[in-house]
């Protein structure tokens, strides 16, 4: 019975510390960070519906992103040749999709090209990054969507 109460507590309090540390970072990140399509976005929200619309900046990262619609999908959600981008951004950081994007890699599923050289990349790999983000985040519907600063 005394054995049986230690191992309750030890369980507990491992769990108010990993609690309580997962909170404090998360909430030191978001504080630290805002998302790179903050302030690039307005949605209205009428009943339960929402509709977002975005400005010419993160427009360009969508329209960037035609580039790799072929292999990860028209939605970026994937494709039989190709991961869903909506769940890598989940994954990786900033300086991996960098990496990844300026330079390519082979891994398991197959070649990702380098877009080191492509001005329609290159010149908009911000919006790019910020774009698929908020696809990740659930903050943008899949899609074309339109613009509120015309
Ligand atoms: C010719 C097909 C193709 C195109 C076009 C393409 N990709 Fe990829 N991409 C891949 C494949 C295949 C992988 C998975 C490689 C592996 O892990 O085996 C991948 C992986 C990735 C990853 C995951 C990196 C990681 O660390 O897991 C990212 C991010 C990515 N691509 C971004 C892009 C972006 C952004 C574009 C458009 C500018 C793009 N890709 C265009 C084929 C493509």
């Amino acid at each position: 019975m005394l054995q049986y109460f230690r191992v309750n507590v030890v369980g507990l309090v491992a769990g108010i510390v990993i609690g309580g540390v997962t909170l404090t970072s998360t909430g030191a990140a978001a504080a630290e960070d805002p998302p790179p399509y903050e302030g690039h976005i307005q949605c209205e929200t009428e009943g339960d519906r929402s509709t977002c619309q975005i400005d010419l900046w993160l427009t360009r990262g969508y329209r960037a992103f035609s580039q790799c619609q072929v292999c990860h999908g028209l939605t970026g959600d994937g494709s039989t040749i190709g991961p869903s981008l909506v769940r890598k951004l989940r994954e990786i950081d900033l300086d991996r999709f960098m990496e990844v994007v300026v330079n390519g890699y082979e891994g398991q599923i197959g070649v990702m090209p380098g877009w080191g050289t492509n001005p329609n990349v290159m010149n908009y790999i911000d919006q790019l990054y910020a774009y698929l983000l908020a696809r990740a985040d659930g903050v943008l519907p899949p899609g074309r969507l339109k613009r509120y600063d015309r």
